[in-house]
């Protein structure tokens, strides 16, 4: 009894006799835990990879380009608009204009083909979502969009009617789900 509670010896035997299934244990954990990283943390840590690595964070972080001058519709109608590639010709016809994917650029331009830009927010179809009275209420892209001034590539996400209904309730804004929101 004493030798078994006290000596290391009857505990290292123990480990020593059982060793193959604890290494198995250990590495069938550790593959799991991978795998679910790999699977989910880290494809929705950072967003699709895009046709041009175009980042928001050099663009409306680093220098600072108002979202507006990009997004220019985002007041006004129910498309904010991704910006076609004349806008950023705009600048990149003299700022590193030698840049590959600044020549990629070229060629999208060259060959009117529209940057096939992967789509990253989702909404339910049936949901009724308009910039245009959320825009009026001086309400921050950051509210909805997160830090976008920081991110080289925008996350996917999809807005659930709980993150909808949450601020609503805050703000005191229409709650009527149906008149409101869902066609
Ligand atoms: C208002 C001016 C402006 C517009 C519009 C603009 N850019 Fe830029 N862009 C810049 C500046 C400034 C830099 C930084 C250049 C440097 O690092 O010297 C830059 C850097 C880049 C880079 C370099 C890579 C990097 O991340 O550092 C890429 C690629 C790029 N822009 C793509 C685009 C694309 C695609 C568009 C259109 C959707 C666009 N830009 C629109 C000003 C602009
Ligand atoms: C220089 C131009 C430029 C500026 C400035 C800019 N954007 Fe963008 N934005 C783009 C381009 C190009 C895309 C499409 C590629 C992508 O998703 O990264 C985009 C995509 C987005 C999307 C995702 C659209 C989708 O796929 O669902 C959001 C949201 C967005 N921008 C918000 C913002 C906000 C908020 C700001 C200001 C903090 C901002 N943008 C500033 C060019 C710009
Ligand atoms: C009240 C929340 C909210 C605010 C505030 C908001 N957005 Fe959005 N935005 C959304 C939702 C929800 C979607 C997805 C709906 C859709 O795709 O039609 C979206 C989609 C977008 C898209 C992609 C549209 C497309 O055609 O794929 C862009 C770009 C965008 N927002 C830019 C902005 C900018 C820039 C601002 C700030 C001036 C802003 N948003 C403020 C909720 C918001
Ligand atoms: C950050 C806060 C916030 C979030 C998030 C938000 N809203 Fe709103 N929403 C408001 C405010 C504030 C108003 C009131 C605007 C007004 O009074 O003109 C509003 C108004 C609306 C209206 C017009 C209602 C009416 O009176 O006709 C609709 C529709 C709407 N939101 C849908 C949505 C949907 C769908 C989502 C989720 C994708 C959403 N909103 C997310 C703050 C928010």
């Amino acid at each position: 009894m004493q030798d078994r509670f006290n000596s290391e010896n009857g505990f290292l035997t123990t480990l020593k006799r059982n060793r193959w299934p604890l290494i198995l244990t250990f590495l069938s954990t550790l593959g799991i835990i991978l795998f679910l990283y790999f699977f989910y943390g880290y494809a929705t840590d950072i967003g699709p990879e895009q046709p041009i690595p175009f980042s928001h964070r050099v663009h409306a972080g680093v220098k600072n380009i108002q979202c507006q001058f990009c997004h220019p519709y985002v007041g006004r109608s129910k498309f904010p608009g991704i910006p076609p590639v004349e806008k950023c010709l705009y600048c990149h016809n003299y700022i590193i204009k030698k840049f590959p994917w600044i020549q990629k650029e070229h060629e999208y331009y060259n060959t009117k083909t529209p940057t096939p830009w992967v789509k990253v927010n989702y909404i339910p179809e049936f949901v009724f979502f308009n910039h245009q009275r959320h825009i009026k209420k001086k309400l921050a892209c950051e509210e909805c969009h997160g830090q976008v001034k920081t991110m080289d590539r925008l996350k996917e996400n999809r807005f659930l009617m709980g993150f909808c209904v949450d601020c609503h309730r805050q703000k005191k804004a229409n709650l009527g789900c149906w008149l409101a929101c869902h066609n």
